[in-house]
């Protein structure tokens, strides 16, 4: 049957329209400057307009329908804080320690793969900004730019984020490049092994009229050869891969390397209990930002209940929809040690460069200190579960 227009249906059909993500873009000024930008929500405006429809589609894209990044979202709106008065906060503090290395702050910048895709300068910019903000790199094993030449600018070490790759001997030789450049702590992530529907990007990437190939080689995007982690290593054999990684690789990458071994990606108790009985050395609380399935269920969900899983002393992170201090102070309260950032840097990298990602990092950590001293928090060790309450 064919509704006929009425002005309530024409009043839905505007508030629809409205809400549409398709208008989102236009829904304010951009932004002349990072100065200008009051909350990390206003570069990604400013991200999408000067980006080409494939990266601008690689960049935002969940699964499916992004029931999942939706999710990551919504569940911090499952929390309320309980702001405490009267407490002294004349010294506020984000120091913190993750894994034996000292943060300055508990947020930290995720692996997100190839920064030169939004910035020609690229991890450079992004780590020029991580040393003058003091912020930590979890490095990408996909980066655009060589982890020494990243650990030169961030005047430190690079956490370092593996991939294993389809031979055994060419994770080792990244494992080993990781170490050498001083990387102290790895994260292997285990979210996206079976594959994953990345149905925003294959839509956008079909406006694109430019040739990928230019760039990206004929193979297109995935090209190992083109990747600087892979420079100097054999490809041989990597038509025939070795089977799939299981819970016994943990063992396998624990003998090759003095570096603490994170599990990225663990969104279940059963699972943060199993990477810890095979010997890593934490986990992180992830679902590559509502990249790897259409689980529909957000990383704050699934928090409470792997901290209280594997206890207190078990290093746990969290990432995933971070957008405001807020949030982290919400995943600090509920076990996090350290909250990690995807999107929100790579769109203040993709709109002004290194001044971007500054002042993202800025408005984070000014928001943070604001509700540490609103709840009475000033130190992050008090931050805990006294500080927020679920719906
Ligand atoms: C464009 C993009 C590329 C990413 N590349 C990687 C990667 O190379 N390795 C990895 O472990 N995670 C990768 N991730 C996942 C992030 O590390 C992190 O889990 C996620 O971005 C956090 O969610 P958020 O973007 O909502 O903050 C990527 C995420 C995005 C958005």
């Amino acid at each position: 049957m064919i509704e006929r227009a009425t002005p309530a249906s024409r009043r839905r059909f505007l508030r629809f329209l409205a809400a549409s993500p398709l208008f989102a873009q236009d829904s304010g000024p951009l932004l002349a400057s990072p100065a200008d930008a009051l909350n990390v929500f206003d570069f990604e405006p400013a991200a999408k307009a000067k980006l080409p429809p494939a990266h601008r589609g690689f960049m935002m894209t969940g699964t499916d329908s992004d029931e999942t990044l939706n999710a990551n979202r919504e569940g911090f709106r499952r929390f309320q804080l309980l702001p405490r008065r009267l407490v002294d906060f004349s010294n506020v503090s984000l120091s913190t320690d993750v894994l034996g290395l000292p943060f300055e702050s508990p947020i930290y910048l995720c692996p997100v793969a190839s920064h030169r895709m939004y910035d020609p300068e690229g991890e450079l910019a992004v780590a020029r900004a991580a040393r003058a903000r003091g912020v930590e790199i979890m490095l990408s094993t996909n980066t655009s730019t060589a982890i020494e030449d990243v650990t030169r600018e961030r005047g430190k070490p690079v956490l370092f984020q593996l991939y294993t790759a389809p031979r055994w001997a060419m994770t080792e030789r990244l494992v080993k490049r990781a170490e050498d450049a001083g990387s102290r702590v790895m994260a292997w992530t285990v979210d996206t092994l079976g594959g994953r529907n990345t149905e925003t990007y294959n839509r956008l990437r079909r406006l694109d009229t430019r040739e990928c190939a230019t760039c990206h080689g004929k193979e297109g995007p995935a090209r190992m050869e083109r990747r600087v982690m892979f420079e100097g290593i054999s490809l041989a054999g990597r038509e025939n891969p070795d089977p799939p990684p299981t819970w016994s690789t943990i063992e396998r990458l624990k003998k090759i390397t003095r570096m603490k071994l994170l599990i990225k990606g663990i969104v279940t108790p059963e699972d943060a209990l199993l990477a810890r009985e095979h010997g890593a050395d934490g986990i992180v609380v992830s679902n590559h930002g509502g990249r790897a399935e259409a689980s529909g269920r957000g990383t704050m969900e699934a928090l409470q209940g792997i901290v209280d899983a594997v206890g207190p002393q078990f290093p746990v992170l969290l990432d995933g929809g971070v957008r405001r201090g807020t949030d982290v102070f919400k995943a600090l309260a509920l076990g996090a040690r350290a909250v990690g950032i995807g999107r929100p840097y790579i769109w203040g990298l993709a709109a002004f460069g290194q001044p971007g990602v500054d002042r993202v990092l800025d408005l984070l950590n000014a928001e943070l200190r604001l509700v540490m001293r609103q709840c009475g928090t000033p130190a992050i060790a008090q931050i805990t579960r006294r500080a927020v309450i679920s719906r």
